[in-house]
């Protein structure tokens, strides 16, 4: 095999109270990632596109992902890259994510597979680094692995899935405004309080028992955040009104993907999926602001082969 095309699917992560150690990923969005090997031992992206994003591969998050992989080996091939996006950065979708797990996903294939899916996450991790300045692992983790993801612990790196009901249906609200990841970290408190940290352990708690045992109620009781949330909610255009036109349309929870600007309910039926979708992609409308909008199962089968 000399080249290989991926699929790495966008996420959603965070899911309210989950705060770097949650996601779960989308389907049919995501970066396709073709490589193919090269005589030489440099890494050359041939094109990008669907964002414009640098192709110096010291700063492009898939060559920083792949190179943390061949250091990893002590390898020193070359590959030519090309990536189609689905989304550009910014989005609260998982987009630099996507980017860095199809990229060592294919490496990986052309090498024979020495690592194993979750043996690729820290590679993937060290692009985030670069993106965001933090290795956070809550997009790479489901983007590879398919499923609702849990990140239990970083150090040592602790990550696996968990059943969740087959009904979930995810409604996604991207208004095409750009929020910064690195921005939208570095104004978190670097501190909570004791009795935000009450709420934040319960409402986790609550959150994977809803998903586990299939109690709605419970997944949207629990889908809140007293960390996150408060404080990047301003940077989101109409966020109270999508909350709002969402809740009123039976939404079983509604919050922020990721670092927003994108926003997401969970429904339990496609009906309500769908009018909950129409009724916060109006609010955009209405107010003149681009927005895509969509409604999405989890996806279960992660990064593969095109
Ligand atoms: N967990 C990360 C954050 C996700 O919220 O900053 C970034 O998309």
């Amino acid at each position: 095999m000399n080249e290989v095309r991926v699929f790495a699917p966008n996420t959603i992560s965070n899911v309210g109270c989950g705060y770097d150690v949650l996601g779960f990923p989308l389907e049919g969005l995501g970066d396709e990632v073709l490589v193919s090997r090269r005589n030489d031992s440099s890494l050359v992206i041939k094109e990008i596109t669907g964002a414009d994003l640098p192709i110096n591969t010291e700063k492009n998050v898939a060559t920083v992902a792949i190179q943390a992989l061949l250091n990893a080996l002590d390898e020193n091939k070359g590959f030519n890259i090309s990536i189609k996006k689905s989304i550009p950065p910014g989005s609260g979708l998982g987009s630099s994510a996507c980017s860095s797990v199809g990229a060592v996903y294919a490496v990986n294939e052309l090498l024979n597979k020495p690592f194993s899916r979750k043996e690729l996450v820290p590679f993937a991790m060290e692009g985030e680094r670069s993106s965001s300045g933090q290795a956070h692992a809550d997009n790479v983790a489901p983007s590879m692995l398919g499923g609702f993801t849990i990140i239990r612990s970083y150090n040592p790196l602790d990550i696996f899935t968990i059943p969740f009901p087959e009904e979930l249906l995810t409604v996604v609200i991207y208004p095409k405004v750009e929020v910064k990841t690195e921005y939208a970290k570095k104004i978190l408190p670097t501190e909570i309080s004791l009795k935000d940290g009450i709420q934040q352990w319960g409402n986790m708690a609550g959150l994977i028992s809803g998903l586990m045992s299939n109690d709605f109620d419970r997944i949207g009781r629990s889908l809140t955040d007293s960390v996150a949330v408060p404080v990047r909610k301003k940077l989101i255009p109409h966020y109270d009104e999508v909350e709002e036109a969402a809740m009123k349309n039976r939404a079983i929870g509604f919050t922020i993907s990721g670092s927003g600007p994108t926003t997401f309910a969970f429904a339990n039926d496609s009906e309500t999926a769908e009018k909950i979708r129409s009724s916060c992609h109006s609010v955009y409308e209405k107010n003149g602001i681009e927005v895509l909008s969509f409604v999405s199962k989890i996806n279960t089968q992660g990064a593969h082969i095109l």
